[in-house]
């Protein structure tokens, strides 16, 4: 068993647990370039104390490169926690994070999301550097 066989993939269209990458298709080598991933972009995903998006990450996998390089690493730490109850608290985190990044080689931007009940889902999206 590895973990990559536990790590789902989808449509996000159809599909609320995948997280999607929104980036440019090119950049310039060096450029800030803006990374926002999200996940339920088309489908809202639950943000409940009992079912949740507990944390993104982001990787970058260079063209031609064997490893991968982690870029971002977003948790949300609040979903509705309270000495009230379960949710009954006053503040929630959604599941979206930003990153800037600079690029010198074009590659591969890979999300992987985990959701508190579901289990670890996967996005990608390729970025080029002119
Ligand atoms: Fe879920």
């Amino acid at each position: 068993m590895k973990i990559a066989d536990l790590v789902q993939s989808a449509d996000w269209k159809a599909e609320k647990h995948v997280p999607v990458i929104e980036a440019p298709d090119k950049v310039k080598a060096g450029e800030k370039a803006s990374v926002e991933v999200c996940v339920g972009k088309e489908i809202a995903h639950p943000n409940t104390t009992e079912h949740h998006i507990r944390w993104i990450k982001i990787y970058f996998k260079p063209e031609n490169a064997k490893f991968a390089f982690e870029v971002a690493n977003f948790e949300f730490t609040a979903h509705g926690e309270s000495t009230e109850g379960a949710n009954k608290g006053p503040v929630y985190t959604e599941p979206v994070g930003k990153a800037v990044v600079k690029l010198s080689s074009s590659g591969t931007l890979i999300a992987e999301a985990y959701c508190n009940i579901h289990g670890l889902w996967e996005g990608y999206k390729n970025i080029t550097v002119e």
